[in-house]
């Protein structure tokens, strides 16, 4: 039975239409390049409509594994699918994968304190989340390819974009923990002094510092490049008529690529242009 009819899991006519009014998302986030407006992160700010960012974090980017999990189980049955190609199964794994890591372990368990999210950024990335998992889903699950001769002749490609998938993960984690180790360790300072001297811990609540491990020697946001390396790896892996794959990170570049200029403007204004040297905002040398 469908949990929501026609919308969970999505009938043909309701897949086509988010994953086509999908590939238009790029024209929303374009007025990032008009205003600096972000009121998350970084640039939060106070506001009666601001949210903790923990559990906005947490709730905006969770339908990614609700939908996806539950159109993987429910869709097939609707369109009398006895069974999935292991590659249909691989892909909804490793996009769950990555969202348990981004939606739960990343946010309520592993950052030390995240800034608030203002009610209009977590609506808009829930939103972006539900399309994305509805189009990946459903294609995933009935409307892409759905017998092993759909696959037939792309093993390889399928193996190297595992393998690049996987180094791209690890390495969006690595420098999303480095951004993480430098409140973590300004707590354990803290808490050193605390002991020792009975100074009150103060929290790390926007506490900022320049990253220096990894690629963050060369670019100020190497954790959305790696993201970025994923999707790719991820879309390669679907191959170039897997449509959803390509809108995915698409709308993700044209997302995170604003808020990476503006970001590194912000270390500049923040730090001073000599401290932050050399660094780009997210592709070494260029940008
Ligand atoms: N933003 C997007 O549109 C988007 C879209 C898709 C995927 N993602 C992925 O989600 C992850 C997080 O993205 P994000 O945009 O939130 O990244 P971010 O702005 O770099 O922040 C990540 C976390 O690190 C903290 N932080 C950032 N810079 C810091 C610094 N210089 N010193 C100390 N702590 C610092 C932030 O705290 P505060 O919250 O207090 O600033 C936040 O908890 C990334 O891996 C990215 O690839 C982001």
């Amino acid at each position: 039975m469908a949990l929501i009819p026609g919308i969970l899991p999505p009938s043909r006519a309701t897949w086509e239409l988010v994953t086509t009014c999908f590939k238009f998302f790029p024209l929303v986030t374009a007025a990032q390049w008009i205003t600096a407006w972000y009121p998350s992160g970084k640039t939060s700010y106070d506001s009666p409509l601001n949210l903790p960012g923990k559990w906005a974090w947490t709730v905006m980017e969770s339908p990614t594994i609700l939908i996806m999990a539950y159109t993987m189980y429910a869709l097939p049955t609707e369109l009398h699918i006895s069974s999935l190609p292991w590659a249909n199964w691989t892909m909804a794994g490793l996009y769950i994968l990555h969202y348990i890591y981004r939606a739960w372990l990343s946010a309520l368990l592993l950052n030390p304190s995240m800034s608030p999210i203002h009610l209009f950024v977590a609506a808009g990335a829930f939103t972006f989340n539900t399309c994305n998992a509805l189009s990946i889903g459903g294609w995933l699950a009935g409307y892409g390819p759905t017998t092993v001769h759909d696959w037939a002749g792309r093993l390889y490609t399928i193996e190297i974009g595992l393998v690049l998938w996987g180094w791209s993960f690890m390495g969006n984690i690595f420098h999303d923990d480095d951004l993480r180790e430098i409140r973590r360790s300004a707590l354990r300072r803290q808490r050193e002094q605390a002991e020792k001297e009975g100074k009150p811990i103060e929290g790390v609540e926007k506490l900022y510092m320049i990253p220096k491990n990894g690629l963050f020697r060369y670019i100020l946001f190497p954790h959305y490049l790696c993201e970025w390396f994923e999707w790719a790896a991820f879309w390669m892996i679907g191959g170039l008529g897997c449509t959803p794959a390509r809108t995915f990170l698409v709308n993700e570049v044209s997302t995170m690529l604003p808020r990476a200029i503006q970001g590194r403007q912000w270390y500049v204004e923040k730090f001073g242009a000599e401290r932050v040297g050399n660094r780009k905002a997210v592709i070494p040398g260029l940008l």
